[in-house]
């Protein structure tokens, strides 16, 4: 039986990603910071390891045995105070010395679609940093670049739910967003695929005004959406790098870039995004892991 350690597998991807593994017959090892978030919602696991990406001390010999390495680890939302620096480089760098140390087979990281171009923000400057450090391991290795995730279109959701939608720009820029449950099925091919670096998103490709309008479907309200200019967030961004630290203007650059750049990968996967939708009205719950 193959063996697959996962860091991340408390977030949105690492949770589709560890029940995919254990569905395909891998013996799991998830590694996580907090146990706690584990019992929140159901993740298959032969053993989970409590241990800390920023602390090297705590990571000795937890490759030991492994065939693959994943990582899904990256700051999102989290306000712990860590920078991109911090988690998406050097955190990932602690695992990487550990897998090299282990020999793995394989390591998996997960990007972001467009990442290299977009190295004037903050987030794919340190996640593209790591990917240069993973290219040049010695390790076979897959880089997965995804578009956005349906949890990532929560906000379209919770702002529909609340009567306006305000979008950056003109909402008329293309995105295919993919489900969790999709990129984690994507992550396990590429394995058996000669791409080291696969771009991928969803089934179907909407504008940003589209998903808007689906996610007021999806309650059944009329859609209401106000565009705010895209000069005013570059202007709000400038200020932000002038003013605040990149744990707080780069979730914003990221989001309001994302918004107003062509972001259509090639089309994987099945699920629905009116679907996911209403399944956030069913559960009354924002995402499966949030
Ligand atoms: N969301 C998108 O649309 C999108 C698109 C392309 C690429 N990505 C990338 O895909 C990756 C996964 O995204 P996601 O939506 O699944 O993220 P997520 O739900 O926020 O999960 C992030 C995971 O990283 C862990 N983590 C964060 N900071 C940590 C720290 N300081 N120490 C230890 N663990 C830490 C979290 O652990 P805790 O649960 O303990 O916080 C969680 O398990 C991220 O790197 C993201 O940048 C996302």
């Amino acid at each position: 039986m193959k063996r697959v350690l996962i860091a991340g597998a408390t977030g949105y991807l690492g949770h589709f990603t560890a029940i995919a593994f254990k569905n395909a017959g891998y013996y799991t090892k998830l590694l996580v910071r907090n146990p706690q978030k584990l019992k929140t919602y159901p993740v298959y696991a032969n053993e989970v390891v409590q241990a800390e990406i920023t602390q090297p001390e705590t990571l000795i010999d937890i490759c030991a045995g492994i065939d693959i390495v994943f990582t899904s680890v990256g700051i999102t939302r989290q306000k712990d105070g860590l920078s991109y620096h911090d988690v998406d480089f050097q955190g990932n760098m602690n695992l990487l010395e550990e897998a090299k140390k282990a020999g793995v087979s394989m390591f998996i990281y997960i990007s972001v679609f467009n990442g290299q171009a977009m190295q004037d923000l903050a987030i794919c400057r340190e996640k593209e940093r790591f990917v240069r450090e993973l290219q040049s391991s010695g390790l076979p290795y897959r880089v997965i670049r995804p578009t956005g995730y349906f949890s990532d279109m929560n906000d379209y959701y919770i702002m529909a739910k609340k009567g306006r939608v305000y979008i950056f720009g003109s909402g008329n820029a293309h995105i295919n967003p993919i489900s969790g449950k999709d990129l984690a099925a994507f992550c396990l091919t590429a394995i058996e695929k000669p791409e080291t670096a696969p771009e991928v998103g969803g089934p179907k490709a909407y504008t940003h005004n589209e998903i808007a309008t689906l996610a007021f479907q999806s309650l059944n309200k009329p859609a209401k959406i106000t565009h705010i200019p895209a000069w005013l967030c570059k202007v709000v961004i400038f200020l932000m790098r002038k003013l605040t630290s990149s744990k707080t203007y780069g979730p914003f650059e990221f989001v309001a870039t994302m918004l107003t750049k062509e972001m259509v990968a090639p089309f994987y996967g099945s699920d629905d995004l009116l679907e996911y939708f209403k399944s956030l009205k069913s559960t009354g719950k924002s995402s499966p892991t949030k």
